[in-house]
């Protein structure tokens, strides 16, 4: 059962701001990677290597050019279901931060540049309070029931000292949701992720926040065009300890 929904639009509620993203924010990684032609030096991942037109870094680059406007140099960053790790290299490569990666499932694809943190309980990343500045919830939450989102918020919340960032499927329409179930079934089926089509709008989510102490610091809400063609919304949500 989805949970009810709200009367308010929480947004309004706690003054968070809506905005989008600007085209010159969106380019100011890209610069980064031009200024940095030999890549991050203590990684060793070189620009020439990145594969830039290939479908798969077409999303990685936009997601990661989103993501990284929210991140440090040097942070150790949790990528908290991380799958193949892919965003966590893009980001490594762009700006220089410090990923782990942390997932139930150990894909043969997956990045190995960066320490590798396998679950066996979807709620708890053995790692102490505190143990990372930043947490990566990228497209992680709605592959977990209703009711066990809150339980990846809170240990993902529990294991970031200065804040968290969650990317996800946010369906504003009866379209929308029809090409978010096709896209989410097509582009799981081949790792076998669940799929239980457990989406909340952008209107929801802020108060499921609000449970674990997480105040959103800033939202963006936009159509990605990679792969999913601009069919529907993703939302970023930039969360902070209250
Ligand atoms: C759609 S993939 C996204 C992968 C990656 N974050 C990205 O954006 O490229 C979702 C991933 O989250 C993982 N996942 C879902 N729920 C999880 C949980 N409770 N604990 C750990 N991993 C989880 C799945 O195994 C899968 O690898």
């Amino acid at each position: 059962m989805p949970p009810p929904r709200l009367r308010t639009n929480p947004l309004l509620v706690t003054g968070v701001l809506v905005r989008p993203a600007t085209r010159a924010d969106a380019d100011h990684v890209t610069e980064l990677i031009a200024d940095t032609p030999g890549g991050t030096p203590d990684l060793g991942l070189k620009r020439h290597r990145l594969p830039y037109f290939s479908p798969v870094f077409l999303r990685d680059n936009e997601v990661g050019n989103r993501v990284a406007r929210h991140l440090t140099r040097g942070e150790q960053v949790l990528d908290y279901g991380a799958g193949t790790g892919l965003i966590s290299r893009w980001l490594a490569g762009a700006i220089g931060i410090r990923p782990t990666l942390a997932d139930l499932v150990e894909y043969g694809n997956r990045r190995r540049d960066f320490p590798f943190l396998k679950m066996e309980d979807p709620f708890h990343v053995p790692a102490p309070d505190g143990a990372f500045d930043v947490v990566l919830l990228l497209f992680v939450l709605h592959h977990n029931p209703y009711e066990a989102q809150s339980k990846v918020l809170a240990e993902a919340a529990r294991l970031a000292a200065r804040r968290l960032i969650v990317l996800e499927d946010t369906p504003r329409s009866r379209l929308d949701l029809v090409f978010n179930v096709f896209w989410d079934k097509v582009l799981n089926l081949r790792h076998r992720i669940p799929t239980p089509f457990t989406f909340r709008s952008v209107e929801e989510w802020p108060a499921v926040f609000m449970g674990h102490g997480l105040e959103a610091v800033h939202v963006e809400t936009y159509r990605p065009k990679w792969p999913t063609l601009a069919t529907y919304h993703h939302t970023l949500f930039v969360l902070e300890h209250e």
